[in-house]
């Protein structure tokens, strides 16, 4: 399949968020990358389900929501009301992982689980073929804007082979420190949706960086 691209609207400007929506809307993106930080979970707090809510009025895409929250089973409902199409959660946050993609099964929501840099990707491997999704994070969650751990490549490498092993369908995604000088090797080495937010909304023409993210 052709890679999939997720502008993470954290590096949106909160002043204009409509304006940037309708810049994404108008744009190849595929979903919008939602970014909720609690403070304890991460040490950054971003925003709620009010402000999920509004950018779901205006969003014509997907809401990919990545929660970086402490206790997330207990916010699963709220997401859904909120509009998320995608919920992910982090492998690190559920002692009960199993029942909390379930549960976000349950609701009708494509299920998501998230690993931090020092996660082995074979953690993961009892649970890869109920998840839709898997996101390897290539940088310590809790701030856009940071470096890419050149680590990643091969954590997708033996992501991809654990899913053909397991016959799962999951999609793989990376988060953080992504940009044009990297997106080829990391749709080569097997990442199907890549998430940017510097690259893209501090770019001169961020509908343009977009672009150039999709055809590489
Ligand atoms: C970081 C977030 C990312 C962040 C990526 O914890 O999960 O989605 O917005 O930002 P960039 O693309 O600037 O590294
Ligand atoms: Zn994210």
């Amino acid at each position: 399949m052709n890679h999939l691209v997720a502008p993470s609207l954290l590096a949106a400007n909160f002043l204009h968020l409509q304006k940037d929506i309708e810049m994404v809307n108008q744009s190849e993106a595929d979903w919008f990358h939602v970014d909720i930080m609690d403070g304890h979970f991460v040490p950054n707090i971003s925003f709620g389900f009010s402000i999920v809510e509004q950018i779901s009025s205006v969003a014509e895409k997907p809401l990919d929501v990545h929660l970086m929250i402490s206790n997330p089973d207990d916010y699963i409902g709220t997401f859904k009301e909120s509009g998320a199409r995608n919920l992910t959660v982090h492998f690190e946050t559920c002692p009960h992982l199993h029942r909390s993609l379930s549960n976000i099964k349950q609701h009708g929501m494509n299920a998501g689980v998230v690993i931090n840099p020092h996660t082995p990707v074979e953690f993961l491997s009892e649970i890869v073929a109920d998840v839709d999704l898997v996101l390897i994070m290539s940088v310590n969650p809790g701030f856009g804007g940071q470096s890419f751990i050149e680590n990643t490549y091969q954590r997708v490498r033996r992501l991809k082979e654990l899913l053909l092993r397991k016959n799962s369908k999951a999609l793989i995604e990376v988060d953080g420190g992504v940009g044009i000088h990297n997106a080829s090797q990391l749709v080569e080495a097997g990442v199907d949706v890549l998430v940017a937010g510097s690259t893209v909304f501090k770019s001169e023409d961020p509908g343009q960086t977009i672009k150039q993210l999709k055809h590489l």
